[in-house]
């Protein structure tokens, strides 16, 4: 195991059968959290559960679709039960490596609205669900999973990415009273098997040429943002938008 930093906390990671999820749930256990593993992937989220269980951790893993408010409020109410609480809230699932690349306006609108409704409503169904937990112990850390393509022309992913960035300044505003933060994280460039689905090599390795770090970002690199901002070191950060990117501008 890791360090003890997140020593007593626990942390509910969304999207976390496979993918940065998956990678972000392990490390929190490694720092001594115990983990919630929540995936529309139920086969995947018991896999993740059982690996970190492997390592000493506690841990457990729920079946669920982020959409279904009904069926999100009561996994909550399970793990809260079965952790003791919840402090930590990773926003993390969302429909990118299965995602249909179109253009907005070759975007079917039935489809449109579902990216929209997993991406975003998806992320509110789960801070309103969890938030209520937090409260009762007057501390917790949200962390939005955006991207920086939320400043880039991407069509219905880019759009859902710029909007979470919103639900997390209203959500902070609306927390801070409870010793709530909520922040975005818009993960950088990461050439994971998610990625790999979605952007040819060369397109990547054009994308990185304008970054001051010439490399690609790893889940470890978005990790050290996560980790930031559920600590107590972050305790006076909230509403913010941090982006581990290399060192890349929003241009296109
Ligand atoms: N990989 C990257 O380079 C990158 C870059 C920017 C942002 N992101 C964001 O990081 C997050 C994770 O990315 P990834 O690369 O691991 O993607 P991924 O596609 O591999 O994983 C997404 C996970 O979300 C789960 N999921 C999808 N819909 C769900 C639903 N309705 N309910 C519950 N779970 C659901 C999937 O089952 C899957 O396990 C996503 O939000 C993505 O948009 C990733």
């Amino acid at each position: 195991m890791g360090s003890s930093l997140l020593s007593g906390k626990v942390a509910l990671v969304t999207g976390a059968a496979r993918g940065l999820g998956r990678d972000y749930a392990r490390r929190f256990a490694q720092d001594g959290a115990a983990v919630a593993v929540v995936d529309l992937d139920g086969d995947g989220a018991r896999r993740t559960a059982a690996e970190l269980i492997d390592i000493g951790a506690s841990a457990c893993s729920e079946a669920v679709d982020i959409c279904d408010s009904a069926g999100t409020a009561s996994a909550v109410t399970r793990i809260a039960q079965s952790l003791g609480g919840i402090d930590i809230l990773i926003n993390n699932a969302g429909i990118w490596g299965d995602l249909k690349m179109t253009t907005v306006l070759e975007t079917d609108v039935d489809y449109w609205r579902t990216v929209l409704d997993v991406n975003v409503t998806g992320c509110f169904v789960m801070t309103k669900a969890v938030a209520s937990v937090m409260k009762q112990r007057g501390w917790g850390r949200i962390v939005n999973v955006s991207s920086q393509g939320a400043w880039k022309p991407g069509g219905i992913y880019s759009l859902t990415k710029l909007a979470l960035h919103s639900l997390s300044y209203s959500a902070a505003a609306e927390l801070a009273q409870h010793g709530i933060t909520v922040n975005s994280l818009a993960v950088g460039p990461t050439y994971n098997a998610a990625t790999q689905r979605q952007v040819p090599p060369e397109a990547f390795e054009r994308g990185l040429a304008t970054n001051l770090i010439k490399r690609a970002g790893t889940s470890d690199d978005m990790y050290g943002a996560i980790r930031y901002l559920c600590s107590d070191d972050a305790a006076y950060v909230t509403a913010q938008v941090i982006s581990p990117n290399g060192g890349q501008f929003p241009q296109f």
